[in-house]
């Protein structure tokens, strides 16, 4: 997880330094929230990027290990006594206290998991605000048994003796409890005090001043060559498409590959939108009958997803080919994606990023080795609900911006088995269906995703006297935080009667709705 962090871009005001924390990424948002502009990065980070940095504040995470493990993460010493905040959360604090003479061991009283009240014993910056007794979510099996000369316990639980501690002087500060998790009542206070009071952080973090720094970097970065990106209508590219047309207007072009598997209207919609309302340059790359051609005869999710993929990718070959050439592609790369991702291949020479394969999202697997661009990805420190008021900001309607995750394969991974244009057209009308129930009833922005499914068998039905024999329509809707986990959304029934009432009444092939009430695990959202 190294990253470079570029001189030429923003530094954080709060770096995390992560410790393999669950939770990193979620520190990150929460200081992100205040307006602060914080990253994530590794715990093998130098004293000479620390200093080249200069970050107001740094924040410890917390992680797996006990720090007494023979493999236990550590990090530069030297960053206790650079004058700079430290806020060490559970593992991070436990770190800071070895680091500095004092000692831990493993749960003094006993482990501690959930929500315990915490006690105040001291009057701190750190925990200014924060009510006596109220609750905050631990997490943890060592604990502190002597702390460093200098700090003191500010406070405890029944459990934990030391549950927050401070040394005031040197402005280094430690909690027990995890903050950032939205159990602990006054966890952003706890933030907000050690970001604002103690570090002194201006809250300078916004779209408007994230587009007067980017807008001008994007122009020297791309200079006079042209860019590619493909465009799929999701709020990541389509923010991107926007952002870059402000950035270097006509020197982009946008490709729409359709294959065929778009929901119903979807393809004229985004056409009409950029093309003719926004004049952002946008080729229509119509590819229905090579794709429905390559599916032909195939079952198999997997194979399906494979055929997808790489025919994409030599459609993808073939027009930027014809249009281009281009120097750079554009990527709608987010910062879980750049925190997630181990390695990335530098160019020796420039130092830039080399684009060996288009991110996941475009479903497309990988792109050939050989085939390099170098990479535009101005979206790669923002956290997706940024990514979403940047486009609110740019002028993306809530058709876009509010969109339910769509899966690249699209429509085609929601027909089981083969995939013809007659399944096709019936499945784009369910769902056309159930997305427009959804709305009406005020569900859409509540759900996660809300979509129909077909399947390819045929069950025996009743339809003014005549007996019918057609497929089933499986409708799925669920809510999640972030498409890991899910539950099956508990719809009113009149809604889903409704919903069940249209679709077997207006698409003539089926005959029967069905309700999933599987949530994710053991189910995944997808039924391919
Ligand atoms: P599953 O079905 O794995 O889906 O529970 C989790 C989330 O990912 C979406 N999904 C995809 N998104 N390309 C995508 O961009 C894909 O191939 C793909 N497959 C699943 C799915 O819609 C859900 O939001």
């Amino acid at each position: 997880m190294k990253q470079k962090l570029s001189k030429k871009e923003r530094d954080p005001s709060i770096l995390i330094i992560d410790f393999g924390s669950q939770y990193s990424e979620l520190i990150a948002r929460r200081i992100r929230e205040t307006n602060v502009f914080s990253l994530v990065v590794s715990n093998t980070i130098s004293i000479e990027d620390i200093n080249v940095i200069r970050p107001k504040g740094i924040i410890l995470s917390g992680g797996p290990n006990s720090v007494y493990d023979q493999n236990a993460p550590k990090c530069v010493e030297e960053i206790f006594n650079l004058g700079i905040p430290v806020l060490g959360i559970c593992y991070g604090m436990q770190l800071m206290v070895k680091e500095l003479g004092g000692s831990v061991s493993q749960a003094i009283k006993k482990a501690e998991y959930g929500r315990a009240p915490i006690s105040i014993d001291l009057n701190s910056k750190l925990l200014s605000g924060v009510e006596d007794n109220s609750i905050m979510w631990m997490s943890h099996g060592d604990s502190i048994s002597s702390l460093p000369t200098g700090f003191n316990k500010i406070a405890h639980t029944e459990n934990t003796t030391h549950a927050a501690i401070a040394d005031d002087q040197k402005k280094l500060f430690g909690v027990q409890f995890h903050p950032e998790v939205i159990h602990s009542k006054f966890g952003m206070t706890v933030i907000k005090n050690f970001v604002f009071s103690i570090s002194n952080c201006a809250a300078d973090w916004t779209t408007e001043t994230f587009l007067e720094e980017t807008l001008p970097r994007i122009k020297e970065q791309v200079g006079d060559k042209k860019v590619l990106l493909a465009l799929s209508g999701g709020v990541d590219s389509s923010t991107l498409a926007f952002l870059l047309n402000k950035a270097i207007g006509s020197q982009l072009t946008c490709m729409f590959i359709d294959q065929g598997f778009m929901r119903k209207g979807e393809p004229e919609f985004l056409m009409d939108f950029f093309d003719r309302k926004f004049h952002i340059k946008v080729e229509y790359i119509n590819a229905r009958e090579r794709f429905i051609e390559k599916l032909k005869g195939i079952t198999d999710p997997e194979e399906k997803r494979k055929i997808i993929g790489g025919e994409f990718i030599r459609v993808f070959e073939e027009e930027s080919n014809r249009l281009g050439p281009f120097e750079y592609l554009a990527q709608g790369t987010l910062y879980p994606d750049v925190i997630e991702s181990a390695g990335t291949n530098v160019d020796p020479k420039t130092g830039e990023r080399i684009a060996v394969k288009i991110k996941s999202h475009h479903n497309v697997g990988g792109l050939p080795k050989d085939l390099q661009f170098k990479l535009v990805e101005p979206l790669r420190k923002l956290f997706k609900d940024e990514v979403r008021n940047l486009g609110g900001v740019l002028g993306l309607p809530d058709e876009i911006i509010k969109r339910h995750p769509f899966p690249g394969p699209g429509l085609a991974i929601r027909i089981l088995g083969e995939v013809t244009d007659e399944k096709l057209n019936c499945l784009r009308d369910a769902d056309w269906i159930v997305r427009d129930e959804i709305k009406k009833a005020g569900l859409y922005d509540e759900i996660w995703q809300a979509f129909a499914v077909l399947l390819p068998v045929k069950t025996v039905g009743v339809m003014g006297d005549k007996r019918t024999y057609a497929w089933p329509i499986v409708l799925r809707c669920v809510s999640s935080e972030d498409g890991m986990t899910a539950d099956w959304s508990k719809i009113p029934f009149e809604i889903l009667e409704r919903i069940s009432n249209r679709i077997v009444n207006e698409v003539t092939q089926v005959n029967r709705v069905v309700y999933d009430i599987t949530s994710k695990p053991p189910g995944t959202i997808e039924w391919e």
